[in-house]
């Protein structure tokens, strides 16, 4: 995977297909302290304990077309290799909550990537699942709600072409602002 957001991508499939109807993104990117902490809470399906232990192993699936899941165990790899670390908590039918920390002043960090895009292609993807989806920089936050969002739709779905590409724009302005406000520019 070449940047978080992809990680991310990747991650939020697991959700979809534990079946969560809610799925909550949360990005906290803390350049004072050295810490980028993604958080990914689904109230999909779940895992049980044994699961949960062998999840990060290479060799764990419940795929049957293929024996292999590499997404848990590429992140957690991405994330330790920065000195970071990747945990997960799970309840079976309650949901899961993965949280990946990363530290960004190391040379192995992936960077962000395209992280509104990712979001707007989810959302617009997935009509039927609400996302809410958190993004601090530095202390300031954005939020961004599909709840909230189809409420000010109507009868229009979220799921429309023409809405995803005006979310899309939507996500970057407001984290380009939340970026400024952070630093004082633009980079
Ligand atoms: N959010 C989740 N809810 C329930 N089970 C999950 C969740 N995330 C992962 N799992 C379980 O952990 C397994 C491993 O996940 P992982 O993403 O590493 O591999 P995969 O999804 O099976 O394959 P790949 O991601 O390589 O396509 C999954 O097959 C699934 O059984
Ligand atoms: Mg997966």
């Amino acid at each position: 995977m070449k940047d978080i957001a992809l990680h991310i991508l990747d991650i939020i499939q697991n959700s979809i297909v534990a079946k969560a109807t809610l799925i909550e993104i949360s990005i906290d990117e803390d350049f004072v302290n050295d810490s980028i902490l993604v958080t990914i809470k689904d109230n999909g399906c779940g895992m049980s304990k044994k699961m949960i232990e062998k999840v990060s192993d290479p060799y764990t699936t419940s795929r049957t077309t293929r024996k292999v899941g590499l997404g848990i165990p590429l992140l957690k790899q991405n994330a330790d290799r920065t000195g970071g670390y990747l945990s997960i908590k799970s309840e079976l039918e309650i949901g899961t909550t993965l949280i990946a920390s990363f530290k960004p002043s190391n040379i192995d960090c992936l960077p962000m990537g395209d992280i509104a895009g990712v979001i707007s292609l989810t959302v617009s993807g997935n009509p039927s699942i609400d996302f809410i989806y958190n993004h601090k920089i530095n202390g300031n936050l954005y939020t961004f709600s599909t709840i909230e969002v189809k409420k000010v739709l109507g009868d229009v779905s979220i799921g429309d072409p023409s809405i995803s590409v005006y979310l899309k724009e939507m996500i970057q302005t407001n984290l380009e602002e939340i970026q400024i406000d952070s630093i004082g520019y633009k980079t």
